[in-house]
Protein backbone atom coordinates (compact mmCIF):
# COMPACT_ATOMS: atom_id res chain seq x y z
CA UNK A 1 0.00 0.00 0.00
CA UNK A 2 2.00 3.21 -1.22
CA UNK A 3 -0.48 5.33 1.24
CA UNK A 4 -2.60 5.21 4.28
CA UNK A 5 -3.54 8.40 4.68
CA UNK A 6 -2.93 11.84 2.29
CA UNK A 7 -0.76 14.79 3.25
CA UNK A 8 -3.74 16.47 4.01
CA UNK A 9 -5.57 14.12 6.17
CA UNK A 10 -3.46 14.16 9.72
CA UNK A 11 -4.72 15.87 12.83
CA UNK A 12 -3.84 16.15 16.74
CA UNK A 13 -6.63 13.08 16.80
CA UNK A 14 -4.03 10.50 15.13
CA UNK A 15 -1.15 11.26 17.49
CA UNK A 16 0.30 7.79 18.26
CA UNK A 17 -0.90 6.44 15.45
CA UNK A 18 1.17 4.46 12.67
CA UNK A 19 0.68 6.03 9.00
CA UNK A 20 2.40 5.57 5.50
CA UNK A 21 2.02 8.35 3.08
CA UNK A 22 3.41 9.56 -0.89
CA UNK A 23 4.06 12.19 -1.98
CA UNK A 24 6.29 15.14 -3.11
CA UNK A 25 9.19 17.11 -1.49
CA UNK A 26 8.30 20.65 -1.27
CA UNK A 27 11.16 21.37 0.61
CA UNK A 28 13.80 20.05 2.93
CA UNK A 29 15.60 21.59 6.29
CA UNK A 30 18.67 19.83 7.77
CA UNK A 31 18.83 21.18 11.09
CA UNK A 32 22.08 19.99 13.22
CA UNK A 33 20.79 16.27 13.70
CA UNK A 34 17.42 16.95 12.55
CA UNK A 35 15.90 17.10 9.40
CA UNK A 36 12.71 17.84 8.71
CA UNK A 37 10.22 17.77 5.07
CA UNK A 38 7.41 19.23 3.90
CA UNK A 39 5.67 16.12 2.04
CA UNK A 40 3.00 17.59 -0.39
CA UNK A 41 0.19 15.79 -2.59
CA UNK A 42 -2.57 17.58 -3.49
CA UNK A 43 -4.77 17.27 -0.47
CA UNK A 44 -1.91 19.28 1.21
CA UNK A 45 1.53 19.19 3.24
CA UNK A 46 2.81 17.05 6.29
CA UNK A 47 6.10 17.57 7.82
CA UNK A 48 8.23 14.46 8.05
CA UNK A 49 10.50 14.55 11.01
CA UNK A 50 14.00 12.20 11.04
CA UNK A 51 15.69 13.33 14.29
CA UNK A 52 19.68 11.54 15.62
CA UNK A 53 18.20 8.69 16.87
CA UNK A 54 16.95 7.71 13.59
CA UNK A 55 19.15 4.60 11.97
CA UNK A 56 22.40 5.64 9.87
CA UNK A 57 20.40 4.23 7.04
CA UNK A 58 17.17 6.25 7.52
CA UNK A 59 19.58 9.66 7.96
CA UNK A 60 21.37 8.45 4.95
CA UNK A 61 17.96 8.16 2.78
CA UNK A 62 16.54 11.69 3.87
CA UNK A 63 20.05 13.45 3.31
CA UNK A 64 19.67 12.26 -0.46
CA UNK A 65 16.45 14.04 -0.81
CA UNK A 66 16.26 16.79 -3.69
CA UNK A 67 13.29 18.94 -4.46
CA UNK A 68 10.55 17.03 -6.41
CA UNK A 69 11.75 14.01 -5.45
CA UNK A 70 8.34 11.24 -5.27
CA UNK A 71 9.07 9.61 -1.73
CA UNK A 72 6.79 7.23 0.81
CA UNK A 73 7.45 7.93 4.62
CA UNK A 74 6.62 5.18 7.01
CA UNK A 75 6.05 6.49 10.81
CA UNK A 76 4.18 7.71 13.77
CA UNK A 77 2.09 10.72 13.97
CA UNK A 78 2.81 12.66 16.83
CA UNK A 79 2.43 16.67 18.13
CA UNK A 80 4.58 19.23 16.69
CA UNK A 81 6.75 20.99 19.30
CA UNK A 82 6.16 24.68 17.13
CA UNK A 83 3.40 24.20 15.56
CA UNK A 84 2.14 25.74 12.26
CA UNK A 85 -1.03 27.40 11.78
CA UNK A 86 -1.29 28.37 8.13
CA UNK A 87 -1.66 24.83 7.41
CA UNK A 88 -3.95 22.11 8.30
CA UNK A 89 -2.21 19.74 9.31
CA UNK A 90 0.82 22.03 11.06
CA UNK A 91 -0.38 20.60 14.86
CA UNK A 92 1.19 17.46 13.87
CA UNK A 93 4.62 15.81 12.09
CA UNK A 94 5.36 12.18 10.77
CA UNK A 95 8.37 11.06 12.76
CA UNK A 96 10.03 8.55 9.74
CA UNK A 97 10.92 5.10 10.66
CA UNK A 98 10.89 4.32 6.83
CA UNK A 99 11.94 6.11 3.74
CA UNK A 100 11.50 4.65 0.01
CA UNK A 101 12.66 6.67 -2.68
CA UNK A 102 9.84 6.06 -5.50
CA UNK A 103 11.36 8.55 -8.05
CA UNK A 104 14.19 10.86 -7.72
CA UNK A 105 13.35 14.19 -9.41
CA UNK A 106 15.58 16.55 -11.41
CA UNK A 107 15.29 19.82 -9.99
CA UNK A 108 12.88 22.01 -11.50
CA UNK A 109 13.38 24.86 -13.62
CA UNK A 110 11.01 27.25 -11.27
CA UNK A 111 9.91 26.61 -7.53
CA UNK A 112 6.63 25.27 -7.38
CA UNK A 113 5.38 27.62 -4.53
CA UNK A 114 2.24 29.15 -4.83
CA UNK A 115 4.20 32.48 -5.62
CA UNK A 116 6.55 31.01 -8.18
CA UNK A 117 10.06 32.27 -9.85
CA UNK A 118 8.90 31.16 -12.67
CA UNK A 119 7.73 33.43 -16.15
CA UNK A 120 5.02 32.49 -17.82
CA UNK A 121 6.89 30.88 -21.25
CA UNK A 122 8.43 28.63 -18.60
CA UNK A 123 5.45 27.77 -16.80
CA UNK A 124 3.79 27.01 -19.96
CA UNK A 125 6.24 24.82 -21.00
CA UNK A 126 6.57 23.03 -18.20
CA UNK A 127 2.67 23.14 -17.38
CA UNK A 128 2.81 19.75 -15.47
CA UNK A 129 4.60 21.31 -13.01
CA UNK A 130 2.59 24.31 -12.99
CA UNK A 131 0.21 22.36 -11.82
CA UNK A 132 1.44 21.32 -8.96
CA UNK A 133 1.57 25.00 -7.92
CA UNK A 134 -2.03 25.45 -5.39
CA UNK A 135 -3.54 28.32 -7.51
CA UNK A 136 -3.07 26.72 -10.84
CA UNK A 137 -4.71 23.22 -9.48
CA UNK A 138 -7.79 25.29 -7.08
CA UNK A 139 -8.67 26.54 -10.43
CA UNK A 140 -9.03 23.47 -12.40
CA UNK A 141 -10.58 21.99 -9.08
CA UNK A 142 -13.32 24.71 -9.42
CA UNK A 143 -13.82 23.89 -12.91
CA UNK A 144 -14.35 20.29 -12.41
CA UNK A 145 -16.87 21.05 -9.44
CA UNK A 146 -18.75 23.44 -11.68
CA UNK A 147 -18.88 20.96 -14.54
CA UNK A 148 -20.26 18.88 -11.72
CA UNK A 149 -23.16 20.94 -11.00
CA UNK A 150 -23.70 21.90 -14.10
CA UNK A 151 -24.75 18.26 -15.25
CA UNK A 152 -26.52 17.93 -12.04
CA UNK A 153 -28.90 21.26 -12.29
CA UNK A 154 -29.25 20.67 -16.33
CA UNK A 155 -30.08 16.56 -15.18
CA UNK A 156 -32.65 17.59 -12.67
CA UNK A 157 -34.17 19.73 -15.70
CA UNK A 158 -34.45 16.86 -18.04
CA UNK A 159 -32.02 17.47 -20.41
CA UNK A 160 -29.73 14.68 -22.22
CA UNK A 161 -26.25 15.10 -22.24
CA UNK A 162 -25.66 13.93 -25.88
CA UNK A 163 -22.44 13.72 -28.13
CA UNK A 164 -22.12 15.28 -31.46
CA UNK A 165 -19.35 14.65 -33.63
CA UNK A 166 -15.89 16.14 -33.67
CA UNK A 167 -15.13 15.87 -37.61
CA UNK A 168 -17.66 17.64 -39.29
CA UNK A 169 -17.92 20.41 -41.73
CA UNK A 170 -17.83 24.14 -41.23
CA UNK A 171 -20.08 25.53 -39.30
CA UNK A 172 -21.12 29.19 -39.95
CA UNK A 173 -20.51 31.25 -37.19
CA UNK A 174 -18.07 33.46 -38.45
CA UNK A 175 -14.80 32.70 -37.45
CA UNK A 176 -12.46 30.84 -39.66
CA UNK A 177 -12.69 26.80 -39.39
CA UNK A 178 -10.07 24.40 -38.21
CA UNK A 179 -9.60 21.69 -41.03
CA UNK A 180 -8.68 18.29 -41.43
CA UNK A 181 -7.58 16.17 -43.95
CA UNK A 182 -9.26 13.23 -45.04
CA UNK A 183 -7.12 9.92 -46.40
CA UNK A 184 -10.09 7.93 -47.58
CA UNK A 185 -11.69 10.98 -49.52
CA UNK A 186 -8.96 12.56 -51.56
CA UNK A 187 -9.15 16.01 -51.80
CA UNK A 188 -11.36 16.22 -49.06
CA UNK A 189 -11.92 18.18 -45.70
CA UNK A 190 -13.26 17.95 -42.17
CA UNK A 191 -13.78 20.57 -40.22
CA UNK A 192 -14.10 20.91 -36.36
CA UNK A 193 -17.05 22.57 -35.19
CA UNK A 194 -16.96 26.13 -33.94
CA UNK A 195 -20.06 24.72 -32.01
CA UNK A 196 -22.19 21.89 -32.26
CA UNK A 197 -24.86 24.41 -33.57
CA UNK A 198 -26.27 22.31 -36.42
CA UNK A 199 -26.43 18.82 -34.74
CA UNK A 200 -28.46 20.96 -31.68
CA UNK A 201 -31.28 22.02 -33.72
CA UNK A 202 -31.27 18.59 -35.95
CA UNK A 203 -31.46 16.74 -32.29
CA UNK A 204 -34.83 18.51 -31.64
CA UNK A 205 -36.37 17.60 -34.87
CA UNK A 206 -35.27 14.30 -33.44
CA UNK A 207 -37.87 14.61 -30.87
CA UNK A 208 -34.60 14.85 -28.11
CA UNK A 209 -36.57 18.11 -26.69
CA UNK A 210 -34.01 18.94 -24.48
CA UNK A 211 -30.36 18.38 -25.13
CA UNK A 212 -26.71 20.05 -23.55
CA UNK A 213 -23.47 19.09 -23.99
CA UNK A 214 -20.24 20.11 -22.07
CA UNK A 215 -18.21 20.24 -25.42
CA UNK A 216 -15.11 21.55 -27.19
CA UNK A 217 -14.96 24.47 -29.73
CA UNK A 218 -12.71 25.54 -32.20
CA UNK A 219 -12.67 29.01 -33.70
CA UNK A 220 -9.31 29.52 -35.54
CA UNK A 221 -9.57 33.23 -35.16
CA UNK A 222 -7.02 35.83 -33.25
CA UNK A 223 -6.28 34.94 -29.48
CA UNK A 224 -7.30 37.39 -26.43
CA UNK A 225 -7.35 37.03 -22.86
CA UNK A 226 -11.01 35.93 -22.59
CA UNK A 227 -10.12 33.34 -26.44
CA UNK A 228 -8.43 30.70 -27.21
CA UNK A 229 -8.64 28.47 -30.22
CA UNK A 230 -9.97 25.32 -28.43
CA UNK A 231 -12.52 26.34 -25.55
CA UNK A 232 -15.35 24.84 -23.88
CA UNK A 233 -19.07 25.45 -24.21
CA UNK A 234 -22.33 24.72 -21.53
CA UNK A 235 -24.48 23.67 -25.04
CA UNK A 236 -28.05 23.29 -24.57
CA UNK A 237 -31.62 23.67 -26.65
CA UNK A 238 -35.03 22.57 -25.72
CA UNK A 239 -37.90 22.49 -28.13
CA UNK A 240 -40.99 24.18 -27.38
CA UNK A 241 -39.83 27.07 -25.61
CA UNK A 242 -39.89 30.59 -26.43
CA UNK A 243 -36.81 33.14 -25.05
CA UNK A 244 -38.51 33.42 -22.16
CA UNK A 245 -38.03 30.27 -20.83
CA UNK A 246 -34.95 29.86 -22.32
CA UNK A 247 -33.93 33.10 -20.07
CA UNK A 248 -35.51 31.83 -16.68
CA UNK A 249 -33.72 28.08 -17.25
CA UNK A 250 -30.18 29.36 -17.52
CA UNK A 251 -30.65 32.52 -14.90
CA UNK A 252 -31.58 28.90 -12.89
CA UNK A 253 -28.47 27.55 -13.84
CA UNK A 254 -26.30 30.62 -13.51
CA UNK A 255 -28.16 31.14 -9.55
CA UNK A 256 -27.41 27.39 -8.82
CA UNK A 257 -23.68 27.79 -9.81
CA UNK A 258 -23.33 30.78 -7.82
CA UNK A 259 -24.95 29.13 -4.74
CA UNK A 260 -23.22 26.03 -4.95
CA UNK A 261 -19.44 26.80 -5.93
CA UNK A 262 -19.33 30.36 -4.30
CA UNK A 263 -22.75 30.61 -1.64
CA UNK A 264 -23.75 33.78 -3.43
CA UNK A 265 -27.21 35.01 -4.08
CA UNK A 266 -27.44 36.61 -6.99
CA UNK A 267 -30.89 37.69 -7.84
CA UNK A 268 -31.34 40.20 -10.15
CA UNK A 269 -31.07 39.43 -13.87
CA UNK A 270 -32.26 42.69 -15.75
CA UNK A 271 -32.61 42.83 -19.21
CA UNK A 272 -31.32 45.73 -21.52
CA UNK A 273 -31.96 46.18 -25.61
CA UNK A 274 -28.73 45.88 -27.47
CA UNK A 275 -28.97 49.37 -28.78
CA UNK A 276 -29.15 50.84 -24.86
CA UNK A 277 -26.10 48.92 -24.39
CA UNK A 278 -24.83 50.82 -27.16
CA UNK A 279 -25.80 53.97 -26.64
CA UNK A 280 -25.44 53.93 -22.75
CA UNK A 281 -22.58 52.12 -22.29
CA UNK A 282 -20.42 51.89 -25.99
CA UNK A 283 -20.44 47.87 -26.17
CA UNK A 284 -22.74 45.06 -26.48
CA UNK A 285 -21.07 43.72 -22.87
CA UNK A 286 -21.79 46.43 -20.44
CA UNK A 287 -20.20 45.81 -16.81
CA UNK A 288 -23.09 47.52 -14.66
CA UNK A 289 -21.38 47.19 -11.31
CA UNK A 290 -21.10 50.72 -11.91
CA UNK A 291 -22.75 53.62 -13.83
CA UNK A 292 -20.79 56.27 -15.64
CA UNK A 293 -23.26 56.22 -18.77
CA UNK A 294 -22.08 57.53 -21.57
CA UNK A 295 -23.64 61.07 -22.58
CA UNK A 296 -23.94 62.24 -26.28
CA UNK A 297 -23.04 65.98 -25.81
CA UNK A 298 -22.27 66.86 -29.93
CA UNK A 299 -25.30 69.36 -29.47
CA UNK A 300 -23.91 71.20 -26.99
CA UNK A 301 -20.28 70.52 -27.83
CA UNK A 302 -21.00 71.71 -31.44
CA UNK A 303 -22.46 74.92 -30.29
CA UNK A 304 -19.23 77.23 -30.26
CA UNK A 305 -15.98 77.62 -32.86
CA UNK A 306 -13.90 73.75 -31.57
CA UNK A 307 -13.27 73.34 -35.12
CA UNK A 308 -12.81 68.83 -34.13
CA UNK A 309 -16.23 68.69 -32.15
CA UNK A 310 -17.58 70.56 -35.08
CA UNK A 311 -16.28 68.10 -37.66
CA UNK A 312 -16.97 64.88 -35.60
CA UNK A 313 -19.75 63.01 -36.31
CA UNK A 314 -20.17 62.55 -32.52
CA UNK A 315 -19.07 63.84 -29.08
CA UNK A 316 -19.71 61.44 -26.41
CA UNK A 317 -18.51 62.33 -22.39
CA UNK A 318 -18.63 60.37 -19.50
CA UNK A 319 -18.36 61.66 -15.86
CA UNK A 320 -16.08 59.91 -13.40
CA UNK A 321 -16.87 60.83 -9.96
CA UNK A 322 -14.56 61.76 -7.38
CA UNK A 323 -11.70 62.54 -9.96
CA UNK A 324 -11.79 65.65 -10.23
CA UNK A 325 -8.45 66.26 -8.75
CA UNK A 326 -6.72 64.66 -11.19
CA UNK A 327 -3.41 65.38 -11.38
CA UNK A 328 -1.35 66.51 -14.68
CA UNK A 329 0.25 63.34 -14.79
CA UNK A 330 -3.00 61.26 -14.51
CA UNK A 331 -4.67 63.18 -17.12
CA UNK A 332 -1.72 62.71 -19.69
CA UNK A 333 -1.91 58.62 -18.68
CA UNK A 334 -5.66 58.65 -20.15
CA UNK A 335 -4.89 60.70 -22.77
CA UNK A 336 -2.23 58.12 -23.92
CA UNK A 337 -4.71 55.46 -22.93
CA UNK A 338 -7.15 56.61 -25.14
CA UNK A 339 -4.93 56.98 -28.19
CA UNK A 340 -3.39 53.68 -27.97
CA UNK A 341 -4.42 51.59 -31.23
CA UNK A 342 -6.69 49.37 -29.59
CA UNK A 343 -8.95 52.08 -28.15
CA UNK A 344 -8.22 54.57 -31.24
CA UNK A 345 -9.59 58.08 -29.84
CA UNK A 346 -7.59 61.12 -31.51
CA UNK A 347 -6.97 63.01 -28.36
CA UNK A 348 -9.22 63.04 -24.54
CA UNK A 349 -10.86 66.29 -24.32
CA UNK A 350 -11.43 67.04 -20.26
CA UNK A 351 -13.25 69.29 -17.85
CA UNK A 352 -12.40 69.50 -13.76
CA UNK A 353 -15.18 70.56 -11.87
CA UNK A 354 -13.96 72.63 -8.92
CA UNK A 355 -15.01 71.91 -5.26
CA UNK A 356 -16.04 75.89 -5.59
CA UNK A 357 -17.88 75.30 -8.45
CA UNK A 358 -15.84 76.73 -11.33
CA UNK A 359 -14.60 74.61 -14.16
CA UNK A 360 -11.22 73.78 -15.32
CA UNK A 361 -10.79 72.45 -18.93
CA UNK A 362 -8.37 71.47 -22.09
CA UNK A 363 -10.71 73.36 -23.85
CA UNK A 364 -11.50 76.80 -21.90
CA UNK A 365 -10.08 78.55 -24.88
CA UNK A 366 -13.60 77.47 -26.48
CA UNK A 367 -16.44 77.23 -24.02
CA UNK A 368 -17.24 79.50 -21.30
CA UNK A 369 -18.73 78.96 -17.56
CA UNK A 370 -21.95 78.38 -18.90
CA UNK A 371 -21.27 76.26 -21.82
CA UNK A 372 -19.24 73.77 -19.72
CA UNK A 373 -21.82 73.93 -16.60
CA UNK A 374 -24.34 72.52 -19.59
CA UNK A 375 -22.15 69.51 -20.30
CA UNK A 376 -21.88 69.34 -16.50
CA UNK A 377 -25.74 68.66 -16.65
CA UNK A 378 -25.82 66.61 -19.28
CA UNK A 379 -23.50 64.52 -17.73
CA UNK A 380 -24.46 63.99 -14.08
CA UNK A 381 -21.30 65.72 -13.10
CA UNK A 382 -21.35 67.74 -9.68
CA UNK A 383 -18.11 69.41 -7.94
CA UNK A 384 -15.23 67.04 -7.64
CA UNK A 385 -15.76 65.25 -11.01
CA UNK A 386 -13.90 64.96 -13.67
CA UNK A 387 -15.62 65.22 -17.36
CA UNK A 388 -13.81 63.14 -19.82
CA UNK A 389 -14.97 63.85 -23.97
CA UNK A 390 -13.99 62.02 -26.76
CA UNK A 391 -14.92 63.12 -30.24
CA UNK A 392 -14.77 61.62 -33.83
CA UNK A 393 -16.70 58.88 -35.58
CA UNK A 394 -19.94 57.93 -34.17
CA UNK A 395 -19.26 53.65 -33.66
CA UNK A 396 -15.46 54.02 -33.30
CA UNK A 397 -16.04 56.80 -30.69
CA UNK A 398 -18.57 54.88 -28.47
CA UNK A 399 -16.39 51.67 -28.38
CA UNK A 400 -13.39 54.14 -27.18
CA UNK A 401 -15.67 55.67 -24.51
CA UNK A 402 -16.65 52.09 -23.47
CA UNK A 403 -12.66 51.53 -23.01
CA UNK A 404 -12.29 54.63 -20.96
CA UNK A 405 -15.31 53.90 -19.10
CA UNK A 406 -13.47 50.77 -18.02
CA UNK A 407 -10.25 52.05 -17.50
CA UNK A 408 -11.81 54.75 -14.90
CA UNK A 409 -14.07 52.07 -13.29
CA UNK A 410 -10.86 49.91 -12.57
CA UNK A 411 -8.92 53.46 -11.57
CA UNK A 412 -11.41 54.41 -9.27
CA UNK A 413 -12.17 50.91 -7.52
CA UNK A 414 -15.52 50.60 -9.13
CA UNK A 415 -15.25 46.82 -10.59
CA UNK A 416 -14.99 44.83 -7.22
CA UNK A 417 -14.25 40.85 -8.13
CA UNK A 418 -16.42 39.84 -5.52
CA UNK A 419 -19.42 41.82 -7.19
CA UNK A 420 -21.65 39.67 -10.13
CA UNK A 421 -23.91 41.54 -11.84
CA UNK A 422 -25.44 39.78 -14.36
CA UNK A 423 -27.19 41.18 -17.44
CA UNK A 424 -29.53 39.84 -19.87
CA UNK A 425 -28.78 41.99 -23.69
CA UNK A 426 -31.64 41.23 -25.67
CA UNK A 427 -33.11 42.40 -29.35
CA UNK A 428 -29.36 42.13 -31.14
CA UNK A 429 -29.82 43.05 -35.16
CA UNK A 430 -30.65 40.02 -37.02
CA UNK A 431 -27.59 41.47 -39.22
CA UNK A 432 -24.58 42.96 -39.14
CA UNK A 433 -23.34 44.86 -42.92
CA UNK A 434 -19.77 44.02 -43.97
CA UNK A 435 -18.32 47.49 -45.58
CA UNK A 436 -15.34 45.28 -46.80
CA UNK A 437 -17.25 42.68 -48.63
CA UNK A 438 -20.70 44.74 -49.33
CA UNK A 439 -22.79 42.29 -47.61
CA UNK A 440 -25.03 41.49 -44.01
CA UNK A 441 -23.53 38.87 -42.11
CA UNK A 442 -25.55 37.23 -39.35
CA UNK A 443 -25.13 38.50 -35.99
CA UNK A 444 -25.23 35.37 -34.12
CA UNK A 445 -25.61 32.65 -37.01
CA UNK A 446 -27.66 32.19 -39.81
CA UNK A 447 -30.49 30.03 -37.98
CA UNK A 448 -31.66 33.20 -35.84
CA UNK A 449 -35.15 33.88 -35.56
CA UNK A 450 -36.30 37.59 -37.14
CA UNK A 451 -38.41 39.61 -34.31
CA UNK A 452 -42.02 39.06 -35.88
CA UNK A 453 -42.74 42.98 -35.65
CA UNK A 454 -39.74 43.27 -37.52
CA UNK A 455 -41.04 41.13 -40.04
CA UNK A 456 -41.98 43.92 -42.62
CA UNK A 457 -38.51 45.65 -42.78
CA UNK A 458 -36.73 41.80 -44.25
CA UNK A 459 -36.90 43.58 -47.76
CA UNK A 460 -36.89 46.99 -47.14
CA UNK A 461 -34.66 47.71 -44.48
CA UNK A 462 -32.68 44.66 -42.78
CA UNK A 463 -29.82 46.00 -41.21
CA UNK A 464 -32.96 47.29 -38.87
CA UNK A 465 -34.59 44.14 -38.09
CA UNK A 466 -34.03 42.70 -34.95
CA UNK A 467 -33.65 39.29 -33.43
CA UNK A 468 -34.73 37.22 -30.97
CA UNK A 469 -31.07 36.93 -29.74
CA UNK A 470 -30.10 37.49 -26.14
CA UNK A 471 -26.17 37.51 -24.49
CA UNK A 472 -25.84 36.63 -20.75
CA UNK A 473 -23.35 39.13 -19.58
CA UNK A 474 -21.76 39.42 -16.30
CA UNK A 475 -19.38 42.05 -14.97
CA UNK A 476 -18.55 42.81 -18.59
CA UNK A 477 -17.87 39.87 -19.42
CA UNK A 478 -19.50 37.81 -22.19
CA UNK A 479 -20.79 34.75 -20.72
CA UNK A 480 -23.69 33.20 -22.93
CA UNK A 481 -25.03 33.38 -26.17
CA UNK A 482 -28.01 32.29 -27.86
CA UNK A 483 -31.71 32.99 -29.97
CA UNK A 484 -34.73 31.43 -30.80
CA UNK A 485 -34.19 29.77 -33.94
CA UNK A 486 -35.83 29.40 -37.74
CA UNK A 487 -37.76 26.32 -37.41
CA UNK A 488 -39.54 26.59 -40.66
CA UNK A 489 -37.40 26.00 -43.95
CA UNK A 490 -39.04 29.52 -46.07
CA UNK A 491 -37.87 32.08 -43.72
CA UNK A 492 -34.99 29.77 -43.25
CA UNK A 493 -34.03 30.33 -46.97
CA UNK A 494 -35.27 33.65 -46.97
CA UNK A 495 -32.51 34.32 -44.41
CA UNK A 496 -29.63 32.40 -46.75
CA UNK A 497 -30.83 34.81 -49.59
CA UNK A 498 -30.06 37.85 -46.96
CA UNK A 499 -27.03 36.50 -46.44
CA UNK A 500 -26.08 36.54 -50.09
CA UNK A 501 -26.04 32.73 -50.47
CA UNK A 502 -27.31 31.57 -54.17
CA UNK A 503 -30.48 28.68 -53.60
CA UNK A 504 -27.66 26.40 -54.61
CA UNK A 505 -24.41 27.51 -52.65
CA UNK A 506 -27.38 27.12 -49.80
CA UNK A 507 -28.38 23.82 -50.53
CA UNK A 508 -24.88 22.60 -51.19
CA UNK A 509 -23.41 23.92 -47.40
CA UNK A 510 -27.35 23.39 -45.70
CA UNK A 511 -29.43 21.12 -47.68
CA UNK A 512 -29.41 18.80 -45.24
CA UNK A 513 -30.71 21.13 -42.21
CA UNK A 514 -33.22 22.85 -44.78
CA UNK A 515 -34.53 18.97 -45.78
CA UNK A 516 -35.16 18.10 -41.98
CA UNK A 517 -36.98 20.89 -41.49
CA UNK A 518 -39.49 19.39 -43.48
CA UNK A 519 -40.07 16.33 -41.53
CA UNK A 520 -41.37 18.21 -38.50
CA UNK A 521 -39.22 20.63 -36.99
CA UNK A 522 -40.60 22.06 -33.63
CA UNK A 523 -40.23 25.46 -32.23
CA UNK A 524 -36.51 25.34 -30.63
CA UNK A 525 -34.32 27.92 -28.83
CA UNK A 526 -31.14 27.42 -27.22
CA UNK A 527 -27.81 28.82 -25.60
CA UNK A 528 -24.25 28.30 -25.31
CA UNK A 529 -22.11 29.65 -22.33
CA UNK A 530 -18.36 29.90 -22.50
CA UNK A 531 -17.61 27.46 -19.60
CA UNK A 532 -13.97 28.32 -19.56
CA UNK A 533 -15.03 32.45 -19.13
CA UNK A 534 -17.59 30.96 -16.52
CA UNK A 535 -15.06 29.55 -14.64
CA UNK A 536 -12.62 32.17 -14.63
CA UNK A 537 -15.00 34.70 -13.57
CA UNK A 538 -15.96 32.40 -10.43
CA UNK A 539 -11.94 32.33 -9.74
CA UNK A 540 -11.58 36.23 -10.25
CA UNK A 541 -8.83 35.61 -13.04
CA UNK A 542 -8.46 37.90 -16.09
CA UNK A 543 -7.85 35.01 -18.47
CA UNK A 544 -9.36 32.07 -19.55
CA UNK A 545 -5.65 30.45 -20.05
CA UNK A 546 -5.85 30.00 -16.23
CA UNK A 547 -8.73 27.40 -15.81
CA UNK A 548 -7.51 25.36 -18.86
CA UNK A 549 -5.57 22.50 -18.07
CA UNK A 550 -3.33 22.93 -20.87
CA UNK A 551 -3.90 26.13 -22.89
CA UNK A 552 -2.68 27.74 -25.65
CA UNK A 553 -0.26 30.67 -26.01
CA UNK A 554 -0.95 34.08 -28.04
CA UNK A 555 0.58 32.52 -31.07
CA UNK A 556 -2.12 29.53 -30.48
CA UNK A 557 1.11 26.98 -29.97
CA UNK A 558 1.48 24.72 -27.06
CA UNK A 559 4.72 25.12 -26.19
CA UNK A 560 4.83 22.16 -24.21
CA UNK A 561 4.24 19.18 -26.35
CA UNK A 562 5.27 21.88 -29.59
CA UNK A 563 2.66 21.86 -31.61
CA UNK A 564 1.51 23.00 -34.59
CA UNK A 565 4.54 21.21 -35.88
CA UNK A 566 5.56 19.78 -39.66
CA UNK A 567 4.53 15.96 -40.09
CA UNK A 568 6.64 13.65 -42.01
CA UNK A 569 6.60 13.54 -45.97
CA UNK A 570 5.01 10.13 -45.84
CA UNK A 571 1.99 11.04 -43.43
CA UNK A 572 1.15 14.17 -46.37
CA UNK A 573 1.27 11.92 -49.08
CA UNK A 574 -1.23 9.42 -47.60
CA UNK A 575 -3.22 12.15 -46.96
CA UNK A 576 -2.65 13.90 -50.49
CA UNK A 577 -1.30 16.93 -49.47
CA UNK A 578 3.00 16.35 -49.89
CA UNK A 579 1.87 17.00 -54.02
CA UNK A 580 0.04 20.29 -53.33
CA UNK A 581 2.39 21.56 -51.10
CA UNK A 582 5.56 21.16 -53.27
CA UNK A 583 3.58 22.46 -56.06
CA UNK A 584 3.07 25.71 -53.85
CA UNK A 585 6.89 25.97 -53.48
P1 LIG B 1 -21.40 32.08 -29.41
O1 LIG B 1 -20.57 32.16 -30.64
O2 LIG B 1 -21.96 33.34 -28.84
O3 LIG B 1 -22.68 31.17 -29.65
O4 LIG B 1 -20.58 31.31 -28.29
C1 LIG B 1 -21.13 31.06 -27.02
C2 LIG B 1 -20.15 31.46 -25.94
O5 LIG B 1 -18.92 30.77 -26.09
C3 LIG B 1 -17.86 31.57 -25.57
N1 LIG B 1 -16.80 31.71 -26.60
C4 LIG B 1 -15.48 31.55 -26.36
N2 LIG B 1 -14.81 31.27 -25.24
C5 LIG B 1 -13.47 31.15 -25.32
N3 LIG B 1 -12.76 31.26 -26.45
C6 LIG B 1 -13.38 31.54 -27.63
N4 LIG B 1 -12.68 31.62 -28.75
C7 LIG B 1 -14.81 31.70 -27.61
N5 LIG B 1 -15.75 31.97 -28.54
C8 LIG B 1 -16.95 31.97 -27.90
C9 LIG B 1 -18.45 32.91 -25.19
C10 LIG B 1 -19.75 32.92 -25.97
O6 LIG B 1 -20.73 33.72 -25.36
N6 LIG B 1 -23.93 28.16 -31.27
C11 LIG B 1 -24.06 29.43 -30.58
C12 LIG B 1 -24.91 29.31 -29.32
C13 LIG B 1 -26.39 29.21 -29.59
O7 LIG B 1 -26.92 29.97 -30.42
O8 LIG B 1 -27.03 28.40 -28.93
C14 LIG B 1 -22.67 29.92 -30.19
O9 LIG B 1 -21.69 29.23 -30.29
O10 LIG B 1 -18.70 32.93 -23.80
Amino acid sequence: MYRTHTCGDLRISHAGQEVTLSGWVQRKRELGAMTFVDLRDRYGITQLVVDDQSSDDLKEAVHQLGREYVVQAKGIVRERSSKNDKIETGEVELAVTELNILNPAELPPFTIEDETDGGDDLRMKYRYLDLRRNPVRENLVLRSQMGHYTRAYLNEQNFIETETPVLIKSTPEGARDFIVPSRMNEGQFYALPQSPQVFKQLLMISGFDRYFQIVKCFRDEDLRADRQPEFTQIDCEMSFVDQEDILNTFEGLTRHLFKKVKDVEVTDFPRMPYSEAIANYGCDKPDIRFEMLIKDITALAQAKDFKVFNEAEFVGAICAKGAGSYTRKQLDELTNFVKRPQVGAKGLVYVKCNEDGTFKSSVDKFYDAEDLKAWAEATGAEAGDLILVLSGDKNPMLSALCDLRLEMGDRLGLRDKNVFKPLWVVDFPLLEWDEEAKRFHAMHHPFTSPKKEDYHLLESDPGAVRANAYDLVINGVEIGGGSVRIFDSELQAKMFDLLGFTPEEAKAQFGFLMNAFKYGAPPHAGIAFGFDRLVSLFAGLDTIRDVIAFPKNNSGRDVMIDSPSTVAEAQLDELNLALNMKEEK
